[in-house]
């Protein structure tokens, strides 16, 4: 009796001793198999989706893109967008921003607080002491909002900006190439046209509310980067662009159908304008606080990138993203490939033209049934179209918005 009850007793010591690393082992498949399968399931964070949203859209930097993404949210959502009062486009740039400069916001009663805020302003951020004085931004945008940006590398920035605003910048005007302009900025540059010349110097800087001559000291520097880190939760990085939309994902709990978006306001190959590297160099030191600010918030976005999802999990939210971008591109999109000005039929799919730069659309597949059309609609929709779409929807009661170019 005894000695049978030690017999039991030792198969199962045995038996726990050869199960229990199996069983470790298949927790260790297991919690894999939960990684890989949460984005799957698509609640990889918990609560609701946020839908209180200010993006500061920068300057050639792929923008009007995640434009594209927050406008579509929105409509799907029914979400209230801060949009720009009257006949404007922008919410009074490049003027500091001011909470007047949104539709709506100056009517009597309480003060109306918006969704989503995501046209072209320049940032308020007061520079002596924050807290001391409230945002603008923070007047017509709710205290729990997600504030968040987006970056590019200041040298492709500046190459895009110099066709982009070729005709508009007397910085630029009168330079025979970019390569010039940077070996000579100040025979070009005056100062104090500085509204007029924001995209030829630290134009992400300047988008931010800050001095995009001040002398590159590094105290003033480093105070600027932490009042960005304080207010902004995310600066995503064009160059990223993927991996910035499956962090950004995360972070707003949306599904994967929500940040699949087509390049909008891309430029054809045919105009864009590659620096030398000695020119390269150049940018660098002419754009010095955009470098440092673009190094900076690279290594935090790269930082958050690992913390949150870790090089594997990233590569297959990465592949499954693109994976979705080349389905719908083959169900909207005509030869699933971006068409210059005189290709696009569609007016109401016509991109707005600027400077030098040929600046691409899209053209949809004939033959949608009405639901999908809608949808690739709303993917491909330019976004001063857009904005006039959602004002419309917004302000039934108002003037329609009038887009120029559309009008002949
Ligand atoms: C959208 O919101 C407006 C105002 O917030 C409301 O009047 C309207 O009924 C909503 N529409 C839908 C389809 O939910
Ligand atoms: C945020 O706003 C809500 C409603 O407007 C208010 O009840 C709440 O106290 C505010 N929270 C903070 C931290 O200011
Ligand atoms: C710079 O612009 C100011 C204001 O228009 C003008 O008075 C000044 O002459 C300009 N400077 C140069 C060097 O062109
Ligand atoms: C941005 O960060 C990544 C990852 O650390 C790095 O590979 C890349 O060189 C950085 N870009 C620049 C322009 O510093
Ligand atoms: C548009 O693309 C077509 C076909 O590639 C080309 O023949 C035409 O020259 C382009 N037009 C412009 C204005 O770039
Ligand atoms: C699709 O839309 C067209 C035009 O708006 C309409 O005439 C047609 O009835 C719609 N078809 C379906 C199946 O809803």
């Amino acid at each position: 009796m005894l000695l049978s009850l030690r017999g039991s007793m030792q198969r199962c010591f045995w038996t726990l001793l050869i199960l229990t690393p199996l069983l470790l082992l298949l927790v260790g498949l297991l919690h894999v198999d939960m990684e890989m399968l949460t984005p799957l399931l698509g609640g990889q964070t918990e609560g609701l989706p946020i839908t209180n949203i200010m993006f500061l859209k920068t300057h050639k930097t792929a923008s009007s893109t995640v434009l594209n993404i927050l406008y579509r949210f929105a409509e799907m959502h029914n979400l209230s967008v801060a949009l720009p009062a009257g006949s404007r486009f922008h919410l009074g740039y490049p003027w500091l921003f001011l909470a007047r400069y949104v539709e709506g916001v100056e009517q009597d009663g309480p003060q109306r607080h918006f969704n989503i805020m995501c046209n072209h302003l320049r940032f308020n951020l007061p520079e002596v002491g924050l807290g001391a004085c409230p945002l603008q931004v923070q007047k017509v945008m709710p205290n729990d909002t997600l504030y968040f940006s987006i970056l590019r590398n200041p040298i492709f920035q500046l190459e895009s900006s110099f066709t982009y605003y070729r005709l508009n910048a007397p910085a630029f005007r009168d330079a025979p190439s970019l390569d010039a302009f940077l070996a000579a900025p100040h025979t070009y540059y005056n100062q104090s046209l500085s509204l007029k010349n924001a995209c030829a110097r630290n134009h992400m800087w300047f988008d931010l509310g800050f001095d995009p001559n001040a002398p590159v000291e590094e105290s003033y520097v480093r105070a600027r980067l932490a009042e960005v880190e304080q207010r902004f939760q995310l600066v995503l990085i064009a160059e990223h662009f993927d991996e910035s939309m499956v962090l950004l994902r995360r972070r707003l709990r949306w599904r994967l159908d929500d940040v699949v978006s087509f390049k909008v306001n891309s430029r054809s190959e045919r105009t864009v304008t590659r620096l030398t590297p000695e020119g390269q160099e150049r940018a660098k030191r002419w754009c010095a606080l955009d470098w440092r600010l673009y190094q900076h918030f690279n290594r935090t976005f790269w930082a958050a990138v690992r913390a949150e999802l870790g090089p594997r999990r990233l590569r297959s939210e990465v592949a499954r993203l693109r994976a979705r971008r080349r389905e719908l591109a083959a169900l909207c999109l005509q030869d699933g490939a971006p068409k210059n000005k005189t290709q696009i039929t569609d007016l109401r799919l016509q991109p707005f033209q600027s400077g030098q730069a040929d600046i691409l659309g899209y053209n949809l597949r004939q033959g949608l049934d009405n639901e999908t059309l809608r949808m690739c609609q709303r993917m491909v929709m330019p976004e001063l179209q857009y904005m006039a779409h959602l004002y419309t929807l917004q302000f039934p009661e108002k003037p329609a918005k009038i887009i120029p170019f559309l009008k002949a």
